[in-house]
């Protein structure tokens, strides 16, 4: 038995690898001004590199029978939480980390839970504990990173380093393709039968999406996710659930000429239908002089979704507004916090900034207890990697209470559902019931205004 060769081994074992791990390592002081290089060596001298980075040189006794085993699931299962490889090489080479890395990092330095008690509990096992000096490098870090690359220009002094951000004001814009996005947003020729416009499935007036399980496109047909909702999705990273499409231009191109959705077989049938209408033409032609093109509509589409930001009641509290938000809605967004919400659903639109595995901590889709569909496969669809299946895009919580139905197959009605869910599948444990209530009472501050008007 695997389990009972281990006991043997471990005491073997116990007295070389408690050596190793409790000569704590300072190596990182090497690097006295570089707090990146710093956070690098950290992570590599305290094993986490071990099990959360894919190409990692196996430690000595990784090498031996079983225990060599163990190591090499330490790292299967470390690296589905999340994978160090592309941080480690920012913090070389001193380039921007995600986001969520960094909260990620933050988390654990804050909450003292990695490496995993069950792990160092084990007295074979090869993870350290970080001590109180290397978690205040992890943490300043995190400040330092977040205060130069993530607040957001709108924030007060004392929320700079806030895992989540206000709002910006506003995203630079040419009014006049403003103008014009808004009228081609609105406009069903962009369907081959004129049925279906952007608004159709994003209706501005319901929250930006359609609150249907699956959209439905021309023909009455049926796609197979659920819409996200347009209000400051271009704050994302990426768009779609699958990140397909690096930007909003280039997300626009892709409904028009979707079979499911408007059917167009080019946008030269879409530039012919609108190039009879003079008015149209003229309004065109006065923006973009060069004439019609997928180009000109994608742009003129995407420069109108720039302008589609929503403050809400938490952006006037952390722009500063103490009196914004009530006793009961903090607290709520301390248990939002405490929960780890706030590792991945980061930043100005609380989300939207990682790829993030659907079920990380258990399966959900046996939960579902449904088939699975391609809309499962989420970025795999993309790349191809085994890893990447379903890991989705992080969606963002602004306005999420008005957003339902919840998920990429928009199986979740309530809220209160989507957040448990949430708990136990991305969290790892249940939680109470008037914890939910908790963090829910927080998510209704994140509903904001459009034109100056509380959404619904
Ligand atoms: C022995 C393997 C192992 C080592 C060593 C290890 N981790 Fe983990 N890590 C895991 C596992 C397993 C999980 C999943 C969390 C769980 O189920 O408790 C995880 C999850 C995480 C997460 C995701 C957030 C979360 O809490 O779920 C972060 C961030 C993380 N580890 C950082 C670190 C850091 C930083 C170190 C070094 C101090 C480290 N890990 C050391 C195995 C390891
Ligand atoms: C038939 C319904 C339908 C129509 C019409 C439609 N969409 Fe969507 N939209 C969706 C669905 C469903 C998704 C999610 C698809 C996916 O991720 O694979 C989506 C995704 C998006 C996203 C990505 C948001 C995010 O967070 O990733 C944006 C932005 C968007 N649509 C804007 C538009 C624009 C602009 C148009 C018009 C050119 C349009 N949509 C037309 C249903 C529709
Ligand atoms: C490990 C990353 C991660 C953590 C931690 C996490 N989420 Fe999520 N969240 C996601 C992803 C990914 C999705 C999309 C899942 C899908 O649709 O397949 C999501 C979806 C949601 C949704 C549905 C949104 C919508 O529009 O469909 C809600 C609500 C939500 N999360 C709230 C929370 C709350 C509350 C917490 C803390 C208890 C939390 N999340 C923790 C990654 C995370």
């Amino acid at each position: 038995m695997r389990k009972s060769n281990l006991t043997k081994i471990s005491s073997l074992l116990f007295a070389c690898v408690f050596l190793v791990s409790s000569c704590s390592s300072d190596e990182y002081k090497k690097y006295a001004n570089d707090e990146s290089k710093q956070v690098a060596s950290i992570l590599r001298q305290n094993g986490c590199v071990d099990c959360h980075a894919e190409n990692a040189p196996t430690p000595f006794y990784g090498k031996f029978p079983v225990i060599g085993s163990v190591v090499k699931a330490d790292i299967a299962e470390g690296t589905h939480y999340i994978d160090f490889t592309s941080l480690l090489h920012s913090l070389d080479n001193g380039l921007p980390v995600s986001e969520v890395d960094m909260a990620k990092v933050e988390y654990t330095a804050l909450s003292g839970s990695m490496p995993p008690l069950k792990y160092y509990a084990m007295p074979m096992h090869w993870g350290k504990t970080l001590n109180s000096e290397e978690k205040k490098v992890l943490i300043s870090w995190a400040k330092n990173v977040r205060k130069a690359h993530f607040a957001s220009p709108t924030v007060a002094k004392e929320f700079e380093n806030e895992p989540l951000q206000p709002l910006p004001a506003f995203l630079p814009v040419d009014s006049a393709k403003v103008e014009l996005g808004y009228k081609l947003y609105h406009d069903t020729r962009l369907s081959a039968d004129n049925s279906v416009s952007c608004a159709t499935c994003h209706d501005l007036s319901t929250g930006g999406v359609d609150r249907l399980q699956y959209s439905k496109g021309i023909g009455g047909q049926f796609g197979g996710v659920n819409a996200p909702t347009v209000y400051n999705s271009a704050l994302n990273f990426a768009q779609f659930w699958d990140g397909r499409a690096a930007d909003l231009q280039e997300q626009a191109a892709g409904p028009p000429l979707n079979p499911l959705e408007m059917g167009h077989l080019s946008f030269d049938d879409i530039c012919a239908m609108i190039a009879e209408d003079a008015e149209y033409c003229a309004a065109h032609a006065l923006v973009y002089p060069e004439g019609l093109s997928q180009s000109t509509i994608t742009e003129a589409i995407a420069e109108f979704e720039k302008t589609l930001l929503t403050p809400s009641r938490f952006d006037k509290y952390l722009r500063g507004d103490k009196t914004a938000l009530t006793a009961e809605e903090l607290e709520g967004y301390q248990v939002f916090k405490d929960n780890k919400c706030a590792t991945c659903h980061v930043g100005m639109n609380i989300g939207g900034q990682s790829y993030e595995f659907f079920g990380v901590k258990q399966n959900y889709f046996e939960y579902r207890g449904t088939g699975l569909t391609d809309g499962d496969n989420g970025r795999f669809a993309v790349t191809g990697l085994e890893s990447d299946r379903h890991k989705f895009k992080t969606p963002t919580l602004r306005n999420v209470m008005i957003t339902y139905p919840y998920m990429h197959d928009g199986n979740i009605s309530t809220i209160e559902e989507a957040v448990q869910i949430m708990n136990v599948y991305q969290g790892g444990k249940k939680i109470a019931d008037a914890d939910v209530n908790k963090i829910v009472t927080f998510l209704k501050t994140l509903t904001g205004e459009y034109k100056g008007e509380l959404l619904q």
